[in-house]
């Protein structure tokens, strides 16, 4: 359950940036999030810190290692993330004990936004792996810049031995550093998000097990690159596929999943300030009701701050059946889904309607729905 202290929504709302903010820190919340683009050139005795990447770093200072769960907590409620208990308890674990994170539960339950909120909280850098069907090393941790090489060996003067070419062609100049390289070669501790983990294949998996325990990477023609500042990394998962014991057993676990109805009512008003309480109340408990359906894809937080923005916008002072037919396809997205809930959701607020109009039943602040 959700402590009682309330975040001012106003305050702690993210709010919509500019480019210039995003390049500035790319961290912070935005409507677009986007993917840091990767650096050339790494740091680990081999390599020196890259001066391309320096305007994407956030310019808060690193902060020191959080003493309790009760300031992660904190910490990330003030910068716009309300987490549950087990949330903050793992979240402070994985900082103090260096341990990666495997965040899984369903869709929408705010488990990409949990790294990016600690890397504002942390103040550090979120670099981020987008995983997908097909993700290869290539694209996680480095590759040859083939075309510079080529040019290089064309450059060279006839006769220059290869031994020395080769010597040449294979140096940090001619190496493009992805995002486990960039994360782990860092010169200042950075939060490493590998999203959707589940997207990829084992092959991928086993490849990242070297990362994650070792915090190191092996590259044939230079040898080990050994992290310098230890990242904090959370992996996702939607659960689409059952990830290996070998990676479950170097990480941290964590289960994210819809939120308790007072949690929920806290999350959407941080989203939606200017959402009537009553309205507010209304939603999540229907919400809650559409959730207990058996339905394809059940409504997320994700869809709640969707339909609690529109309902603001619309100006909407109570959750009729009207309303609801009108609105409903903010929070289903199947067809299936939209019948089995028009039915049974719909017809309960007409009944309720039907009720309070005939005095019987509590309107505004009164108790739960239930179908
Ligand atoms: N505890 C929370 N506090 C504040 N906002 C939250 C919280 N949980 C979720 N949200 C909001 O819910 C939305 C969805 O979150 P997010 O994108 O992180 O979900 P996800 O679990 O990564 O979903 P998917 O599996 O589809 O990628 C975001 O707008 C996020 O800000
Ligand atoms: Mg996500």
């Amino acid at each position: 359950m959700m402590k009682s202290t309330v975040v001012k929504p106003m305050a702690a709302m993210p709010s919509p940036m500019t480019s210039v903010d995003l390049m500035m820190c790319p961290n912070a919340p935005s409507a677009n999030p986007k993917t840091i683009p990767t650096r050339k050139g790494v740091a680990d005795g081999l390599f020196r810190a890259s001066k391309m990447h320096e305007s994407y770093h956030c310019q808060a200072m690193p902060a020191p290692p959080p003493p309790s769960a009760a300031d992660v907590a904190l910490g990330l409620r003030s910068v716009g993330y309300l987490p549950g208990d087990s949330t903050a308890l793992v979240a402070f674990l994985a900082v103090r004990l260096g341990k990666p994170v495997l965040v899984e539960g369903p869709a929408g339950v705010g488990k990409t936004e949990l790294a990016k909120a600690l890397s504002r909280y942390l103040g550090r850098e979120l670099v981020r792996l987008q995983c997908y069907e097909g993700l290869d090393e290539a694209k996680a941790l480095y590759e040859w810049n083939y075309r510079k090489q080529l040019l290089r060996i064309q450059s060279e003067a006839d006769g220059t031995g290869w031994d020395r070419v080769q010597d040449d062609i294979f140096g940090e100049e001619f190496l493009l550093a992805r995002p486990l390289l960039t994360a782990i070669s860092s010169a200042e501790p950075v939060v490493l998000l590998i999203d959707e983990i589940d997207k990829t294949d084992q092959e991928f998996e086993a490849m990242l097990l070297e990362v994650l325990s070792d915090f190191q990477i092996s590259i044939p023609e230079l040898g080990p690159v050994h992290a310098r500042t230890h990242p904090v990394v959370l992996l996702t998962s939607n659960n689409s596929r059952e990830l290996t014991e070998a990676l479950k057993r170097r990480c941290l676990y964590l289960w994210l999943d819809y939120p308790e109805l007072e949690h929920e009512l806290e999350i959407v008003r941080l989203h939606a300030p200017e959402l009537p309480q009553t309205v507010g109340r209304r939603l999540v408990e229907v919400i809650g009701m559409v959730r207990d359906l058996d339905l394809k894809k059940p409504p997320s937080i994700a869809e709640s701050i969707d339909w609690a923005r529109a309902l603001v916008l619309l100006g909407v002072q109570d959750i009729d059946s009207q309303t609801f037919a009108e609105t409903m396809s903010l929070i289903v997205k199947h067809r299936t889904d939209l019948d089995v809930v028009a039915e049974r959701i719909g017809l309960e607020l007409g009944d309720r309607v039907a009720a309070s109009v005939g005095g019987a039943g509590p309107e505004g602040d009164g108790p739960g729905l239930s179908i």
